[in-house]
């Protein structure tokens, strides 16, 4: 097996930096590539936690003045990545949230940011770093979609060039007057190029540029290019069609893994489910909840966001309170969310319980303690939670959308489709759908054998990133061997 290498580019990496599961992704996936003979560094913003994580690194370039002021590219190793951070104090000397400055909204200078990320990333694919000069160049997200176009319009050769679209809402828009300042050609500033309604769309550059799209499940590589699903993208990306795909995300199952996980109560695995009683009795001592011996205990673990459809679950507190559930939620966001959920745990003492926050450990005991996981989401990329979710015991509710839909088997499609259910799936979203679900859940909760049998498979279903990496290689191989072949070279 030839190896190939790969330098990936993106905002976020676990344990380093993280605000949901594009950090979980870019973490895991290099130790699973490695199986499968991919090297695989990774690119990210010299954050303060990323520069501390890299205190011994390497200094392997400097510039004096790169986007506004001088610069230091680092190559260091940390938990097993193999790692490149772009020292900017100008730019990532901030603590706290990546994106978000103190007052909540987003720093007036990300554009500038993350157009330097990305054309780092594509200097290091032309070869800046003589050590290591990768066969392709994947871009995660909108902060790295600059990194195809600036590829596109620099010198050749060029690596080939993967686009991972993670989450189409998130656009990275900016005014044209920035052009210039984002060190793109004015020609680039057409319909062909990244131009996109009046802006220029970091994203979209990502998009029109790569040589290869992917997006991670199959079932939302096909609702982005109807034009409901596509957020104003599904014309180029239907034009783009046989270069997109959809490649599930897995789970770190070393980080995810209820028989060594230190969060937990007690250590579990599927052939001794009643051993998370005790992790049930954690959880609700930790939220004030009742110790009710026979309510299904509901989690939920989630950004406060429109995507997220908890206003869903808000609106069937009744249902949920009538069918005799508990509620524990950990989550942060949307102010409003936030407070209607505040509200309706004070209303509801010992059956509804909220942490407004962000806590990794938390998070860890709800998957093992709670009955069942809610993700009642409006459109879902493919969302991890709920994969945890499988892996812990707690029976997923999901809408049937997007990588939700491509993850878990609801009871009923099993018996008509075959396979081994592992959950519960409901649509429309909206939020009579979610009360049948609930209720539905209550019924198979309240029979022992068929919950168990719904745990146990879910348990047992392979949710590891081991074969979904192998696509992710196939891919950088079929583009590795297009440029040995040298037919990039000028290609576009
Ligand atoms: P998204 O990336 O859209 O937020 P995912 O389901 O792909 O959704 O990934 C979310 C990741 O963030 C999971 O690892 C989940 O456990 C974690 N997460 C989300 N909210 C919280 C929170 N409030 N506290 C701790 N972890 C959280
Ligand atoms: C995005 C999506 C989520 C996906 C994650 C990692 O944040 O919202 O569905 O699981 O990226 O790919």
């Amino acid at each position: 097996m030839t190896s190939v290498s790969v330098l990936a580019v993106a905002s976020e990496i676990f344990p380093l930096v993280k605000t949901g599961g594009l950090a979980d992704v870019v973490g895991a996936l290099p130790a699973a590539l490695k199986e499968h003979g991919i090297a695989t560094r990774t690119l990210v913003p010299g954050y303060p936690d990323v520069l501390k994580a890299l205190q011994s690194a390497e200094t392997l370039l400097h510039r004096p003045d790169f986007y506004g002021g001088p610069i230091r590219l680092l190559g260091g190793r940390h938990d097993g990545l193999d790692l490149y951070a772009l020292e900017a104090p100008h730019l990532f000397a901030r603590p706290g949230n990546p994106y978000l400055g103190p007052d909540g909204r987003d720093w007036p200078d990300n554009g500038i940011r993350f157009a330097a990320l990305s054309r780092m990333a594509a200097e290091i694919g032309q070869g800046a770093v003589s050590s290591f000069v990768p066969d392709v160049v994947h871009a995660h997200d909108w902060q790295a979609g600059l990194v195809p176009a600036h590829l596109h319009y620099g010198r050749r050769p060029r690596p080939g060039t993967v686009m991972t679209v993670h989450n189409l809402a998130y656009q990275g828009q900016f005014s044209p007057e920035m052009l210039a300042a984002f060190g793109l050609p004015a020609e680039s500033y057409t319909i062909h190029g990244v131009e996109y309604y009046g802006t220029i769309s970091f994203l979209k550059a990502g998009v029109q540029f790569a040589d290869r799209i992917t997006t991670v499940s199959p079932t939302y590589a096909r609702e982005i290019q109807s034009d409901q699903g596509g957020m104003g993208f599904a014309g180029l990306l239907r034009e783009r069609s046989e270069v997109l795909s959809g490649i599930l995300n897995g789970i770190d199952v070393s980080v995810w893994n209820p028989g060594t996980d230190p969060h937990l109560a007690t250590r579990f695995c599927a052939e001794q489910l009643p051993a998370r009683a005790a992790n049930k009795a954690a959880l609700r001592q930790r939220f004030g909840l009742d110790p009710s011996p026979d309510a299904l205990l509901l989690g939920v673990i989630s950004r406060l966001s429109w995507q997220k459809g908890l206003d869903l679950l808000l609106e069937n507190a009744q249902t949920l309170l009538s069918e005799g559930m508990q509620l524990a939620l950990l989550g942060s966001g949307d102010r409003d969310l936030q407070d209607r959920y505040q509200s309706l745990a004070h209303a509801n003492p010992g059956r509804i319980a909220v942490v407004i926050g962000y806590d990794e450990e938390l998070a860890h005991l709800i998957q093992a303690g709670a009955d069942a996981l809610v993700v009642p989401s409006r459109f879902e990329p493919c969302g991890l939670t709920q994969l945890c979710a499988l892996r812990y015991g707690a029976v997923p509710i999901v809408s049937d959308v997007g990588g939700l839909a491509d993850t878990v088997l609801d009871v009923d499609e099993a018996a008509v489709a075959g396979g081994e259910a592992t959950g519960i799936k409901f649509g429309p979203v909206v939020p009579e759908a979610l009360a049948h679900a609930l209720r539905k859940a209550n019924l198979l909760f309240n029979d022992k054998v068929t919950w168990r049998r719904l745990q146990h498979n879910g348990m047992t279903t392979d949710v590891s990133w081991h074969n979904r990496a192998g696509r992710y290689a196939a891919l950088y191989r079929e583009l590795a061997a297009t440029r040995r072949d040298q037919s990039i070279i000028g290609a576009d």
